[in-house]
């Protein structure tokens, strides 16, 4: 069974594989993962010549380096498992899996990559962009916790949940909360990390660092981004702060005392802790890189 470490996805910049210019930069940039875009930022024509591109992207590639992720097309589409398999060649850290609607979907990727003997810490994450897909959430989500199917983490595709439904939306994305909290609520029963979708207004970076601070009170632990503009906001936003970390490192010391090992509740400065409260503080350890 692969163990997935906790890596922080505080800010997830898709970068079309097709733009040369944006791909020498990516170097530069202090976003925690790229998705490499295979699928809506390549119009049909550029597909075969964008999926040929891969290798000399990930060519040089340094072990230990930036989460590099690879999104597909859908494998219900022709490029799809060409472009699957492509990918695996690569070896990129995971491979995003658009238009996702039922557990099968994940299921079947997860299938063509075991039969090529993909090493089994090749994740799976799946987009998250379609009413369908919001009707099967717990059951994709669920996925999470058979280590066997792959699945790290779900993407919330708000370009196509509003392509799709039809829903208007606002500053606040009041009309799309809901359906983002479901992501939210789903990712967390599947034990999977979950990210917010992106902000097309990438000069208007005040509505953007709302943004990030509404995704980050939603729970998400990070955002996807399509401009460097916004990477400085998403990090500072999906970050622990401070004080943060300062509890939680308070947390850890005070149940790794002898006397409260065995303890399932104790007091800090008087506030009850309980052993849920140590894991809730790992995770904001692991997010701080502590
Ligand atoms: N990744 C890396 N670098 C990027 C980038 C990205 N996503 N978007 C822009 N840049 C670079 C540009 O190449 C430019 O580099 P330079 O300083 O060397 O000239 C710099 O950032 C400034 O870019 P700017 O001129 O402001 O934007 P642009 O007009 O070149 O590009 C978009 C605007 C929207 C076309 C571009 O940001 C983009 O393609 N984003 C990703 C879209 C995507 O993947 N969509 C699918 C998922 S929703
Ligand atoms: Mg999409």
């Amino acid at each position: 069974m692969q163990i997935r470490t906790p890596r922080p996805r505080r800010s997830v910049l898709y970068v079309p594989a097709t733009n040369e210019k944006a791909l020498a930069k990516i170097a530069q940039l202090a976003c925690d993962a790229v998705i490499i875009d295979l699928e809506d930022a390549v119009a049909p024509a550029e597909k075969l010549a964008a999926r040929e591109r891969l290798k000399a992207i990930f060519a040089g590639r340094e072990k230990g380096g930036r989460e590099m992720i690879v999104r597909v097309n859908a494998l219900s589409s022709e490029w799809g498992e060409g472009d699957l398999l492509a990918a695996r060649e690569c070896r990129p850290d995971g491979i995003l899996l658009p238009k996702v609607e039922t557990a099968r979907d994940i299921l079947e990727a997860n299938d063509l990559l075991d039969d090529t003997d993909a090493r089994p810490s090749l994740w799976l994450w799946a987009m998250i962009e379609t009413p369908r897909a919001l009707l099967n959430i717990g059951a994709i989500a669920a996925l999470g916790r058979d280590r066997g199917a792959r699945l790290a983490c779900l993407v919330a595709g708000t370009n196509d949940l509003v392509k799709e439904t039809g829903v208007k939306v606002t500053p606040d994305r009041r009309y799309l909360a809901s359906w983002l909290s479901q992501m939210v609520l789903a990712a967390r029963a599947g034990g999977l990390d979950v990210l917010d979708g992106v902000s097309n207004d990438f000069r208007d970076l005040d509505a953007f660092a709302r943004e990030c601070e509404e995704g980050r009170n939603m729970g998400f632990d990070g955002k996807t981004l399509i401009h460097p503009a916004q990477i400085e906001a998403a990090n500072a936003a999906f970050s622990p702060s401070g004080d943060e970390v300062t509890d939680a490192l308070a947390v850890r010391a005070a149940f790794a005392l002898p006397e409260n090992e065995k303890k399932g509740v104790i007091s800090i400065d008087g506030r009850m802790i309980e052993r849920l409260h140590l894991d809730q503080a790992e995770r904001v350890l692991a997010r701080a890189g502590k």
